[in-house]
């Protein structure tokens, strides 16, 4: 799985126990990036539908959660990776751009990736296609020369981006599951009723349209005009790819109104201590949505690996420290008093604070 900001590595067993012990048996990953949450949903035999706005996420979500292992010819998928994996470079789009005028990949696996991607696109209308598109966005994320992120390189060469970029066959799930692509604020009337919906919603100014621009590019395959030492996407400053979750002032109401749409018997919130909201705040939005129940956990795990390693100027010179290499992570449980008493008593990992049913939000 790529590295992603704000992925849920560490919680994933906690949220699917959660799930798991509420009884679920539908249910919706709205923000589901990786689509880490998803899959192990998925795999604990729950109906998933996963969403995102990210083109490579609903790449993801068709690969790993609409895609049925048991119904596709695993030997076909196989022989299509053995046969991309032995082509010969071709330097184009991707090599230039992201290659030869910045540094995230080396030139060698630049050009792996032109071929590559132009042959998958003979294969559009094959089931294969976003199973191979997510095998080649992995293979990319396997040899790149960041810290997770796209909006800068590292100043000397990662030791990974050295290796041979090498495709491999992406670990299919078996049983059904979907996936609805767009905006979650409007998605969201769209789903269906479910047991459980899943909200990681991003909390801060941290944009993932162009922290991750060159997953985006990769699947688009549209060659766009690029900008500054990233190479970001020209587009990236167009209002159709900014998220309502990134505008400090709108963000609020926003997750508040989508709280109260979502039409799932229980909700589980992720959330963490760097959000423009406050966890008051939060857990007055889903006391006002009129669920019988809501409890908080929080859990103390590492920050992701950009603030372990500082902050750097694009020269890759320390130029500042982080204020703190841990944070609390928060999952809000709201619902049916019996099924909140499940999900919080399954939390596999200890939680390490607790509040109930607090006083309705003013906002
Ligand atoms: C914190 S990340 C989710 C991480 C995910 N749970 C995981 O473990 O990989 C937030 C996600 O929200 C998506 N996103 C941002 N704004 C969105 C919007 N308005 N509608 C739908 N998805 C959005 C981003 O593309 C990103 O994948």
């Amino acid at each position: 799985m790529i590295k992603y900001l704000g992925s849920k590595r560490l919680l994933v067993p906690t949220i699917c126990s959660m799930a798991v012990a509420a009884g679920a048996r539908t249910a919706v990953d709205l923000f589901t990036g990786t689509t880490r949450v998803a899959q192990a949903l998925k795999r604990a035999g729950i109906f998933v539908t996963a969403s995102d706005l990210a083109s490579y996420s609903q790449v993801f979500s068709d690969t790993y959660i609409a895609t049925d292992a048991e119904q596709v010819n695993l030997g076909e998928l196989r022989d299509a990776i053995a046969r991309l994996n032995a082509l010969p470079g071709k330097a184009g789009y991707f090599t230039q751009t992201f290659c030869v005028d910045a540094n995230f990949l080396q030139p060698k696996n630049g050009e792996r990736v032109d071929a590559i991607r132009d042959a998958i696109e003979d294969l559009r209308a094959s089931w294969m296609y976003p199973v191979l598109l997510t095998s080649l966005v992995e293979a990319a994320d396997r040899v790149d020369s960041t810290t997770g992120m796209q909006m800068a390189y590292l100043k000397h060469w990662a030791p990974r981006s050295f290796n041979d970029l090498e495709l491999r066959v992406p670990e299919l799930i078996g049983g059904p599951g979907a996936t609805v692509p767009g905006d979650a604020m409007e998605v969201v009337d769209a789903l269906p009723n479910v047991d459980v919906m899943y909200l990681d919603p991003p909390y801060n100014q941290h944009r993932y349209f162009t922290n991750y621009h060159i997953w985006e590019t990769l699947v688009r395959w549209d060659d766009p005009p690029a900008y500054g030492i990233a190479r970001k996407r020209a587009d990236a400053r167009d209002e159709a790819n900014k998220s309502v979750f990134n505008r400090k002032r709108e963000m609020p109401a926003a997750l508040a109104s989508l709280i109260a749409r979502a039409k799932a018997e229980m909700l589980l919130v992720s959330y963490n201590d760097e959000a423009w909201i406050s966890a008051e705040q939060m857990l007055g939005f889903l006391s006002d949505a009129g669920f019988e129940e809501v409890r908080m956990l929080a859990f103390d795990n590492p920050r992701y690996v950009g603030a372990q390693i500082g902050i750097h100027n694009l020269k890759g010179q320390k130029v500042g420290s982080v204020s703190h290499l841990r944070n609390l992570e928060y999952i809000f449980i709201a619902g049916p008093k019996d099924k909140v008493e499940a999900a919080a008593a399954a939390a596999a990992q200890p939680a390490i604070a607790a509040a109930a049913n607090p006083a309705p939000s003013t906002t």
